[in-house]
């Protein structure tokens, strides 16, 4: 077991920060709610459901999914899969006496985590993913028949708002300058495409779910509205860090990413900035 202060300093770069806002809670709650009932209503009252929460990070839709079926009263065996042991950590903390357990894994390890599964959620980390076509084939693979797959991501194409894109591009013209004046040795590397910027359109994630069988049933993009603090969280996360600033130190990137918000909120005078996510769930059908 690890000692807390080595979790602490482990987790300086997770995604809980980010999780923490109220809009994140809220966004990703219309999923869930709808999806957990879809899957609720289509079990008979009493069976225990098995529930897989893929790259469940630091708890929050593990928290959330928990939420919905405790609201339902369903009984349910929900288990989160996640590769990062910082990550599982933090959502062992979050969620202590919760009917919950983590096994550190991926894709590949759902079907040894649960075997089949009424339901499987991936959300905020399928852009992640190089081969979604391989992720989804393994996650209909451990669906039982009727079995129900729900995902969401605000890395996407249609996830900028219109109007939006000078505030991208002023906040990295700002933390590359940050990084000239701090950090004058260590510069970004511009090889290859990082996995964070593997964005599909929604109807490329359509196409993909219903190669693998699946019927979409539930669909819709949603506009949230994030103040600085948000896209400075955000700009701290590690995996985030290595897509905008690729090879550069994560406490140096983490730094020149939160200062180049500031300037950039700043110099367009804003309050927030609008970000749109897709949301999308789908039923096994064969
Ligand atoms: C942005 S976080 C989202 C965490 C959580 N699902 C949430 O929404 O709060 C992305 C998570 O995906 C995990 N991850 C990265 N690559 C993955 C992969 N190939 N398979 C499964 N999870 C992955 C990361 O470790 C991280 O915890």
């Amino acid at each position: 077991m690890a000692q807390a202060s080595e979790v602490h300093a482990g987790s300086a770069y997770t995604f809980d920060p980010f999780t923490r806002h109220q809009f994140y809670t809220d966004v990703n709650w219309t999923l869930i709610d709808r999806a957990v009932a879809l899957v609720d209503d289509a079990h008979p009252r009493g069976d225990t459901l098995r529930i897989v929460e893929l790259a469940s990070g630091t708890g929050a839709i593990t928290e959330q999914i928990l939420d919905a079926l405790a609201d339902r009263g369903r009984p349910a065996r929900v288990i989160g899969v996640e590769p990062s042991l910082d990550a599982i950590h933090v959502a062992e903390r979050r969620l202590a006496g919760r009917p919950v357990s983590f096994v550190q894994g991926d894709a590949a390890d759902l079907a040894r985590a649960i075997g089949k599964a009424n339901a499987v959620f991936f959300c905020n980390a399928i852009h992640l993913v190089p081969d979604k076509d391989a992720a989804a084939a393994t996650i209909a693979n451990v669906l039982e028949p009727g079995g129900f797959f729900a995902t969401n991501s605000s890395f996407y194409t249609g996830a900028y708002a219109p109007g939006t894109e000078r505030f991208y591009h002023l906040w990295t013209r700002r933390a590359l300058g940050w990084l000239r004046t701090h950090h004058p040795d260590i510069r970004p590397s511009h090889h290859g495409k990082t996995m964070a910027m593997q964005w599909l359109s929604p109807a490329d994630y359509v196409a993909v779910l219903e190669r693998q069988g699946m019927e979409i049933a539930l669909m819709e993009e949603q506009r949230v509205l994030m103040p600085l603090r948000a896209w400075q969280d955000i700009g701290r996360y590690s995996l985030f860090i290595e897509g905008a600033l690729p090879g550069v130190p994560i406490p140096v990137g983490a730094d020149a990413l939160e200062a180049g918000a500031a300037q950039a909120f700043e110099e367009l005078d804003l309050d927030t900035v609008p970000r749109i996510g897709l949301q999308l769930g789908g039923g096994r059908v064969r």
